[in-house]
């Protein structure tokens, strides 16, 4: 059944009479799982009220682009980013016309614009404005540039004309949106994902440990699970809703991580090494509270067992996906551990950054393999980890055919 869980979905309403039925959108789109924002036109706010899709959306209404409060709550460009889809419905023809043109006069048609997001557009207008000539050549436009389409459905208008340009029913516009997710680029394979912090215990009440919240490779198991994919996480300790679909294994500790990842070997063509794994442990567990004594003390540590470098030496082999958390000479280190670690492929994150990497909503990185890299704009995490699904489906679909691997 199609689902939406986990997906931050912006709804753009244009002004059309369609646009009564964005309510029973919106509403369709919560039920199946998704967070819905809104953002309405001008136009749009003659044939509905933003109070009614407040009210259904759970979320204050966005309607403008230059409102200083508004922008504080939250601005053009975070809307932008926290969007998983956009999805227009009713779009009408001015505002594909807007879109095809690149305009950027209103908030919505800015949001277009600024988004990395897939843009899902669910068309209604009059029949004889669907068929005009500007019309079917704006449309072609949008398609070549990626845009998706939903609809019109044909049948009678609300101006007595029969013919294309009615809205799609909520329902089959809902469906669509979830079906966009589902790619089908990774269908069949067996993709193992670490993601999290690992902990590692001092005593029986303190741990050392780090700051990785686990939402980039949560995202990335939602978006191995929309690609076909048989996904499992191996997961440190955080505090996230685990994808429909996927299995979770929870761990600890470095070695815990380790040990559940060399159990799944067996059954995995692509292995993701997300987690923040600590490098040292205390050389000792001490079994009672470590009592506070001299000034100073010294802690010993020990290198713990580098988790993506077994598993890349290791006689099954998946495809072997490493990421890079640096704070400085990001591309260098992160080639550099590329051909240390033997890996497939390696995401460079730079985490001197607050506002992206470790525990952030959003992240920017360069995606390197041996003979190319791609860099990825800053976007949300779970548009990052489509990206990455989408470049490591390309790049072990190349070893399919004996050029990596
Ligand atoms: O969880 P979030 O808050 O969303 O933050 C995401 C993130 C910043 C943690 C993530 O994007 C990220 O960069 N993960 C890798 C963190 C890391 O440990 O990087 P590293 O450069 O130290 O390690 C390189 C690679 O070796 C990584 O794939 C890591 O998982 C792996 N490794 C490291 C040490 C070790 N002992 N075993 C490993 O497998």
């Amino acid at each position: 059944m199609a689902h939406l869980f986990n997906r931050n979905v912006l709804v753009g309403v244009s002004g059309g009479i369609a646009a009564y039925k964005s309510a029973e959108l919106v509403r369709q789109l919560q039920e199946i799982g998704a967070s819905v924002r809104v953002i309405m036109t001008r136009g749009a706010r003659e044939f509905i009220t933003p109070l009614t899709l407040q009210a259904l959306s759970g979320n204050p209404v966005h309607t403008e682009l230059l409102d200083t409060e508004a922008e504080l709550g939250m601005s053009h460009i975070e809307l932008a980013r926290w969007a998983d889809l956009l999805l227009i419905a009713p779009a009408t023809a001015d505002l594909l016309a807007r879109l095809a043109a690149g305009r950027a006069d209103d908030l919505l048609a800015t949001v277009a614009l600024a988004t990395a997001a897939p843009v899902l557009l669910a068309p209604a207008m009059n029949q004889q404005m669907w068929r005009d000539k500007a019309t079917t050549a704006n449309i072609t436009t949008l398609t070549a540039r990626g845009y998706s389409m939903v609809g019109p459905a044909s049948g009678e208008q609300a101006c007595g004309d029969v013919g294309p340009g009615r809205m799609a029913q909520p329902e089959v516009i809902a469906a669509a949106a979830a079906a966009l997710f589902e790619t089908g680029l990774l269908a069949g394979k067996r993709v193992v994902i670490t993601a999290g912090p690992t902990v590692e215990a001092l005593d029986p009440v303190r741990y050392i440990s780090n700051r990785s919240s686990g939402k980039m490779g949560y995202a990335l198991a939602q978006a191995a699970v929309d690609a076909g994919a048989r996904t499992t996480l191996v997961s440190g300790p955080v505090n996230l809703p685990v994808p429909d679909h996927a299995r979770l294994v929870k761990v600890v500790s470095a070695n815990d991580m380790l040990e559940e990842c060399l159990a799944l070997l067996p059954e995995c063509d692509i292995f993701i090494a997300c987690a923040a794994v600590a490098d040292y442990r205390p050389a000792a567990i001490e079994q009672q509270k470590i009592k506070k004594g001299p000034e100073q003390i010294t802690l010993q540590l020990v290198r713990n067992p580098d988790i993506v470098a077994t598993v890349a030496a290791s006689e099954y082999r998946p495809f072997t996906v490493g990421f890079a958390a640096e704070t400085n000479d990001l591309l260098a280190h992160a080639r550099s551990k590329l051909s240390r670690k033997r890996l497939n492929m390696i995401v460079a994150n730079d985490v001197s950054d607050n506002s992206i990497g470790f525990n952030s909503d959003n992240n920017e990185a360069t995606v390197l393999w041996p003979d190319g890299e791609q860099a990825i704009a800053l976007t949300g995490k779970g548009s990052m980890a489509r990206q990455i699904i989408q470049l490591i489906a390309r790049e072990h679909g190349a070893g399919d055919t004996g050029q990596s691997n």
